[in-house]
């Protein structure tokens, strides 16, 4: 069999604090294979962000490993991109200059990069605010402009924790499309990080459930639907997926209906 591209295994993360120690993942085990786009979703304070920035290499892990395409992660990983919950933006950099930092702190090719950081913001509906400053720019299209600056530098990962956190419910859905057509083009490795069991679903390959902190895997399920998937046109089954998984919550005491 081969190697998963990402791999972790016996994952756990104990911070220390002033107060004593905070688990915040247990034993964490999943591979992830080159092309997939999984979802993870789970309480607050599960250790969500944990995984990721570990994945990323931004934290330590207590024990256990990662690796990425068989390298054991030790150190802040350069070949990601990620998607954080706010748009974060230099301001005074117009949005294609936003994109292309990535190109420039890498120190790889502008003229080549330009139509790359061009075409990205033209798949997701941002033609023609090339010139403008983040502060003329909804929250909407700043979290579409960090998606595009994730991908300018065609990394074969990509992270996203809780990109539309902060969004309303329409522009997450918009938004949502926009990620689904990038990623059916790029096939780019996915992590997606997010409260909302209807978005896991409407996206991943294979959706992660936790449990409360100290966080575990309770289950993951798989999400047999075709692709391009329609927030208009979804099949009984993707209702179905959705339960199930708030059937788990509500065993694990996470979600309360009555
Ligand atoms: N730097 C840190 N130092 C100490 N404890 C931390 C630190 N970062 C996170 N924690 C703790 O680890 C646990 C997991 O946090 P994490 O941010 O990973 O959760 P999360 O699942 O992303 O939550 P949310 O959905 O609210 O973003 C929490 O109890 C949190 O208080
Ligand atoms: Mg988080």
């Amino acid at each position: 069999m081969t190697e998963p591209f990402i791999r972790l295994q016996n994952l756990n993360k104990i911070y220390k604090t002033k107060d004593g120690d905070v688990q915040a993942v247990v034993d964490v085990n999943l591979d992830i294979k080159k092309s997939e786009f999984v979802a993870v979703v789970g309480p607050s304070g599960c250790g969500k962000t944990t995984i990721l920035k570990m994945l990323a290499g931004l934290v330590p892990y207590t024990s256990g490993e990662i690796t990425i395409d068989g390298k054991r992660v030790d150190k802040p990983q350069t070949d990601v991109g990620i998607v954080f919950q706010d748009a974060i933006m230099l301001d005074w950099r117009d949005v294609l200059s936003n994109v292309m930092i990535q190109i420039d702190i890498r120190k790889m090719d502008r003229a080549k990069n330009l139509p790359v950081a061009m075409e990205l913001l033209n798949k997701v509906g941002l033609t023609g605010f090339e010139k403008k400053k983040p502060f003329e720019l909804s929250g909407g299209m700043r979290q579409r402009v960090s998606i595009c600056r994730a991908l300018v530098h065609d990394p074969p990962l990509l992270l996203m924790d809780e990109p539309f956190g902060a969004l309303d419910a329409l522009t997450r859905e918009q938004i949502s499309m926009d990620i689904q057509r990038l990623w059916m083009d790029k096939r780019k490795t996915a992590l997606h990080i997010t409260h909302s069991i209807p978005e896991a679903v409407l996206l991943a390959d294979r959706v992660v459930v936790m449990s409360p902190r100290p966080g575990r895997i309770v289950e993951i399920i798989d999400i047999d639907l075709p692709r391009p998937r329609r927030l208009d046109k979804l099949p009984p089954r993707f209702n179905d997926y959705a339960e199930r998984i708030r059937d788990i919550f509500k065993s694990a005491g996470v979600l309360a209906m009555d």
